[in-house]
């Protein structure tokens, strides 16, 4: 793909999150997302790509869609598209941490056609990349880490989300000396931090959802770092989904599996402050900030830009 195409995508992200930053603290987490994919719909269309969204919103959170299957882009150039137009929807509505708006882009065929299904998911960043399995104890992981970080493994710090399903999990963690950040939402921004030591995390460990764990593979992608999912199938419709797609629960699923390419753009940006990106801020004189992070697997080309906007020249893209 175009080198170029990664600016057009850092367009796409940063429309939406100046769209979903006018709903911070409102409550209303399906407005944001609303507005989030409006802008991210309208930016696509102007990009010379022929896009198809393999992993769009789903039944998870019933809030409205960018839909599987749904075409994006004006132009020749057959992709897939994974998009979350706001990943971490209460986050924003609560005005809490770690909201983004989040892309990622490969030639057609290449992505993981993940269903709207949980997925347990282990993350690393380099240094630990290859270090870690799915299928090991806990323990046995972070002991990885703590050796290939080269720290002790009481300043091993794991990420994960602050649901009951994962209670025995943190006890082990606990037990194995480790520390842990328990975040309420947004698992793609927190398997991304892994891979930057100044945030302060090294493993994402937990379920959340599969099509975040291939946005978030993309990302790890283009940082060197790794993560391995596993489809968990909740009913016997989501069991035969994993069977129909060729992707059989129980099966740890691997870098290659999530994304058979290096040939891929990841976008994201902050929509409220996070560890390594900053929230929209909306300033006097109708200007705003952005702060995005851009990628592309290939190169390996790691960009984080900060955006003046003036705002009357883009009405369509927010929500006075
Ligand atoms: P939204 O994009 O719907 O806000 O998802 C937020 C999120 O926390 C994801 O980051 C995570 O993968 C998933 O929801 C976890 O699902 P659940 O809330 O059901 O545990």
């Amino acid at each position: 793909m175009d080198r170029e195409l990664a600016l057009e995508f850092a367009r796409v992200t940063e429309a939406a999150a100046l769209a979903a930053a006018r709903w911070l603290g409102t409550g209303k987490k399906n407005e944001a997302d609303n507005a989030a994919t409006t802008a991210m719909r309208a930016v696509f269309d102007t990009i010379d790509i022929d896009g198809t969204v393999v992993i769009g919103e789903g039944e998870m959170d019933e809030a409205p869609m960018l839909y599987i299957g749904e075409k994006l882009g004006r132009g020749t150039g057959a992709v897939d598209v994974a998009v979350d137009p706001l990943e971490g929807t209460n986050i924003v509505a609560k005005g809490l941490w770690n909201a983004i708006t989040v892309v990622a882009v490969s030639p057609s065929g290449t992505m993981l056609h993940a269903p709207d299904m949980y997925m347990e998911k282990i993350a690393v960043g380099p240094l630990a990349r290859g270090r870690v399995h799915l299928d090991a104890p806990v323990e046995e992981n972070l002991r990885a880490v703590a050796a290939a970080t080269g720290k002790d493994i009481r300043d091993v710090v794991a990420v994960l989300l602050d649901r009951p399903r994962h209670a025995e999990l943190i006890e082990r963690i606990r037990r194995a000396g480790a520390r842990i950040q328990l975040i309420p939402d947004g698992d793609v921004a927190a398997a991304v931090n892994t891979a930057f030591p100044e945030t302060g995390v090294d493993i994402l460990l937990g379920s959340g959802g599969a099509p975040e764990g291939v946005l978030a593979a993309a990302a790890l992608k283009c940082l060197g770092g790794e993560l391995q999912g596993r489809l968990l199938p909740q009913t016997p419709e989501e069991e035969a989904r994993c069977v129909q797609m060729g992707s059989h629960a129980g099966t740890v699923l691997t870098m290659q599996d999530l994304l058979r390419t290096d040939d891929a753009i990841f976008a994201a940006t902050g929509v409220t402050n996070g560890e390594l990106l900053r929230g929209v801020r909306f300033l006097p004189g109708d200007q705003a900030v952005t702060h995005t992070l851009v990628m592309r697997a290939s190169s390996g080309t790691v960009r984080l830009i900060e955006t003046h906007h003036r705002l009357l020249t883009k009405p369509n893209l927010i929500m006075v």
